[in-house]
């Protein structure tokens, strides 16, 4: 079986149409989601990785994408430096999600509303957040697991935080949908801890709980080098 992770952002270009369709399929709730495949693949995975706003990686088995993960340096300012630097391109693709999808106004709207609504910490501190992460089904059974040994998203929330640090990110959070036991179970089993519900910038369905990682890395495979592995 042949896994590798495909890191982008900061420089690095992303692999847009996978990112949407796995974005898309993991989390179609989403805000991202909501405004549009084109959205995502115009602006949201191609503009904002390229600024260094949105930093991440996908990981493929055999080839084919089972897994993402999206991350900010930048948690309340990103979609304000982004949209300042590629507002045409977003709009455009907004436009073009409207058009093209029958989606109704108003939810493009109230997405719209809630990518755009963070703002800039009070005390300027820069803080990071796990955006977005998920993994095929697939590929968390555990006939899969125990066959490849493999947690993906375990992998992809070490690339990710590890990418951050690099970035001399300290405090990393991550938003989930209160509703989302899974993700919970998640983050709490890797050692994160519950930081307070938030609504920021989430639109009414989702009160969220903020989780802010807490002490060492959450590698569970320390031999997993950095870019590819073949098992
Ligand atoms: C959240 C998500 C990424 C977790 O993926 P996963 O494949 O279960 O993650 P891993 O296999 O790496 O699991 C790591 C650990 O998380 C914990 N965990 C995950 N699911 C759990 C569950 N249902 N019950 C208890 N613990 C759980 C465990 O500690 C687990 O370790 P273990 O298997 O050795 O017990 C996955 O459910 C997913 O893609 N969901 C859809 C998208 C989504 O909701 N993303 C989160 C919001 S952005």
């Amino acid at each position: 079986m042949d896994y590798r992770r495909l890191p982008f952002g900061s420089g690095t270009v992303a692999p847009v149409r996978d990112l949407a369709r796995l974005h898309a399929a993991l989390l179609p709730e989403s805000p991202v989601s909501r405004l549009g495949r084109r959205f995502m693949e115009d602006f949201y995975y191609r503009v904002l990785p390229r600024e260094g706003l949105v930093v991440g990686a996908v990981a493929y088995v055999d080839e084919q994408p089972a897994g993402f993960v999206a991350a900010t340096p930048d948690r309340n300012g990103f979609m304000r430096s982004g949209l300042r630097r590629g507002w045409p391109r977003a709009l455009w693709a907004v436009g073009a999600s409207v058009l093209t999808a029958p989606k109704s106004l108003a939810t493009l709207w109230w997405a719209w509303g809630a990518m755009r609504s963070r703002r800039p910490a009070a005390d300027g501190k820069p803080a990071g957040e796990i955006l977005s992460l998920g993994v095929l089904p697939a590929y968390r059974e555990a006939r899969f697991i125990r066959q490849s040994g493999l947690h993906i998203a375990t992998d992809l929330l070490d690339v990710a935080v590890g990418g951050l640090r690099g970035m001399g990110i300290q405090h990393i959070g991550a938003a989930v949908r209160a509703d989302n036991t899974e993700a919970k179970l998640f983050y709490a089993g890797l050692g994160w801890r519950l930081h307070g519900p938030s609504t920021a910038g989430r639109g009414p369905a989702a009160v969220e709980f903020r989780w802010r990682r807490a002490g060492r890395s959450t590698a569970r495979d320390a031999a997993i080098p950095a870019s590819s592995v073949r098992r």
